[in-house]
């Protein structure tokens, strides 16, 4: 009898990737996380691969809904449609790396839309995100940041940071059992949170 075939994970999963290395930390942490989520469909955003246009500011959103600039339309969609958001990158000079960044303040629409336009509540599904970021820098503040710079845009998008993990110290030491086991932990309680498991 051929071995029973775990279902996948219910759920829309989004993530969005800000690192440009193929094999760096932050690879290796999403490629754990997926795994030790039993591999779900994601839709996935390379945010070095297809950089997004920056904010301008020009305050389309505050009058119309969705945003004047049209590269992230199938993005937004895909925003507005999940349940569950994976946010991974590595820290750059204490922030996010240019291209994810420009995703982030490419949100500001949702933050017009509730507080400029006053639709209030988000008409999409509330959401759980999680964040795993790499830093070369010891210590946790890297990650600190990040979760910080996370949390505006994620308030608006009706969504709970479920949890975090750092690695720190990255550009000194190698990916270690530790922190593979760190990911695994995460994931398992993101999925409990979920009511997958
Ligand atoms: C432009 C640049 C700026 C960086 N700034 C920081 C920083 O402020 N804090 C930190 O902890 N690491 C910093 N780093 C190190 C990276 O975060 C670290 O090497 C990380 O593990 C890279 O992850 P990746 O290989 O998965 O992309 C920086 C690296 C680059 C290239």
């Amino acid at each position: 009898m051929p071995d029973a075939v775990a279902p996948r994970p219910a759920g829309r999963w989004v993530l969005i990737n800000g690192s440009p290395r193929a094999d760096g930390d932050t690879a290796r942490m999403t490629q754990t996380f997926l795994q030790a989520c039993g591999q779900p469909e994601v839709y996935r955003v390379d945010c070095f691969a297809r950089p997004i246009l920056p904010c301008d500011d020009c305050r389309y959103c505050h009058t119309h809904a969705g945003c004047a600039k049209r590269d992230m339309d199938e993005i937004y969609r895909r925003i507005e449609q999940a349940d569950r958001l994976v946010f991974v990158s590595p820290v750059y000079h204490g922030g996010f790396p240019a291209p994810m960044k420009a995703l982030i303040d490419r949100l500001q629409c949702y933050w017009a839309a509730r507080f400029v336009r006053g639709e209030s509540p988000a008409a999409f599904p509330p959401k759980q995100a999680v964040l795993l970021s790499a830093g070369g820098a010891p210590g946790d503040a890297g990650g600190k940041a990040l979760a910080e710079q996370l949390r505006p845009p994620l308030t608006v998008l009706h969504a709970a940071l479920a949890g975090t993990v750092h690695l720190a110290d990255t550009d000194r030491r190698p990916f270690s059992a530790g922190d593979e086991a760190a990911v695994i932990r995460l994931a398992k309680q993101f999925l409990f949170q979920n009511n997958i498991l």
